[in-house]
């Protein structure tokens, strides 16, 4: 069907940073699968996870317990610094689905509402586009599911009036991702804290696209030094393998109980061995460690750039805001001359790159881009 856009290009492979099309054309992948492919593109490790565990066990069903699966819901516990029970699905959408349902169940009779920001996005199925905040994406699907309202990112005090004596959960991203690459500031998800805290509400992070690493810490709420009650995973989380995850802290998940909620492929070794391997990595070269760095080193060479007004984001997860609305002609241009990057606003260009790539290869992509921008701009 022709649910997206798509560009004129048929990829065929790719390995690291580096996209090949059926016409054996290079690309510089700045976008790296939409912040999925941390490790880049054809990791041997995950490569090697994967075929190792498809030749052992991939679907036992979850009649029964399996290892990777255990393996890895410790292994998202121990990142998130020693909390959190796991749920397992396979994809953001189904994630946050199962974040909206479990608290739901855990607030109780009465409670069901969940206040979210104007400019989210939390996926595609029925109640997670009710929870994303572009009604836009609404038209033609009403009527949703009720309970969701939008109130004003980076707005503490509309927040505070948006909760109610009917609400279960608070539910934010970290960084507003497909909204724009707008970070939260500290002051608002601490009082999002002080808030969910007062009013016995839960406070839900959105993790799809800032977390395993993205801003430098696992978990953007790392970053900012506050921490959730229950966040949700995907993306990154298998390095393109499809998979989700919440993690959720211990009370709130014993609310869920046999037969409350499930998914047929959810917690299948494949995807788990997958998300290990995905863990290992990152971990073994170190490259959380890394991101500071290149994050400034990315940031200071956009900002450099003559049409850019503005740079925003966190570690490696960056917009490059331009003065006008040319954002979608400048990533064509650049893709024309070899760089994946998208318009994830239409003044604003996003890079969220794999973490591996090197600051030599940062520099070669902002070089494609400002020869995308003088060509767009001038014109
Ligand atoms: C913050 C956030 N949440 C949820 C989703 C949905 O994830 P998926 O496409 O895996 O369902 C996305 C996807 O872009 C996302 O950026």
């Amino acid at each position: 069907m022709e649910t997206y856009s798509r560009l004129p290009i048929t990829v065929s492979g790719g390995k690291g940073v580096r996209l090949v099309d059926t016409e054996g054309r290079e690309y510089l992948d700045c976008l790296g699968g939409i912040a999925s492919c941390a490790l880049g593109h054809a990791d041997d490790r995950v490569a090697d996870a994967i075929a190792r565990q498809a030749a052992s066990l991939v679907q036992p069903s979850n009649f029964f317990r399996n290892v990777p699966a255990e393996q890895l819901a410790t292994r998202l516990h121990e990142s998130a610094g020693g909390w959190g029970r796991v749920f397992l699905a396979n994809s953001g959408a189904e994630a946050n689905e199962a974040a909206i349902k479990l608290v739901r169940k855990w607030a109780g009779r009465g409670r069901f509402k969940v206040v979210c920001a104007e400019g989210s996005f939390h996926g595609r199925t029925l109640a997670t586009l009710a929870a994303t905040g572009q009604a836009a994406k609404w038209e033609g699907f009403e009527p949703l599911p009720a309970g969701f309202t939008h109130v004003t990112y980076n707005d503490a005090a509309a927040f505070d009036a948006a909760v109610d004596s009917e609400t279960a959960a608070i539910l934010v991203e970290p960084v507003l991702g497909e909204g724009g690459v707008v970070p939260a500031t500290r002051e608002f998800l601490e009082a999002l804290r002080a808030l969910a805290t007062d009013r016995s509400v839960a406070l839900v992070f959105d993790e799809v696209q800032t977390g395993m690493g993205r801003t430098g810490n696992w978990w953007a709420f790392q970053a900012y030094g506050v921490t959730p009650d229950v966040f949700t995973a995907a993306k990154a989380l298998g390095n393109g393998v499809p998979i989700g995850a919440v993690v959720a802290r211990d009370e709130i998940a014993a609310t869920f109980g046999p037969g409350d909620h499930g998914s047929t492929f959810g917690g299948n070794p494949l995807a788990a061995a997958a998300a290990l391997a995905t863990f290992d990595a990152l971990e073994g070269d170190h490259l959380l460690d890394l991101v500071p760095e290149k994050s400034e080193f990315l940031r200071r060479q956009l900002e450099d750039l003559p049409y850019v007004v503005e740079v925003r984001g966190l570690g490696l997860m960056l917009a490059a805001v331009l003065g006008t609305n040319v954002a979608g002609s400048v990533c064509a241009s650049a893709l024309e001359k070899g760089l994946v990057v998208n318009a994830v606003a239409p003044d604003a260009i996003r890079f969220v790159p794999p973490l591996t790539i090197t600051t030599s290869e940062l520099e070669e992509a902002v070089r494609i881009l400002r020869s995308a921008m003088d060509e767009v701009l001038e014109r």
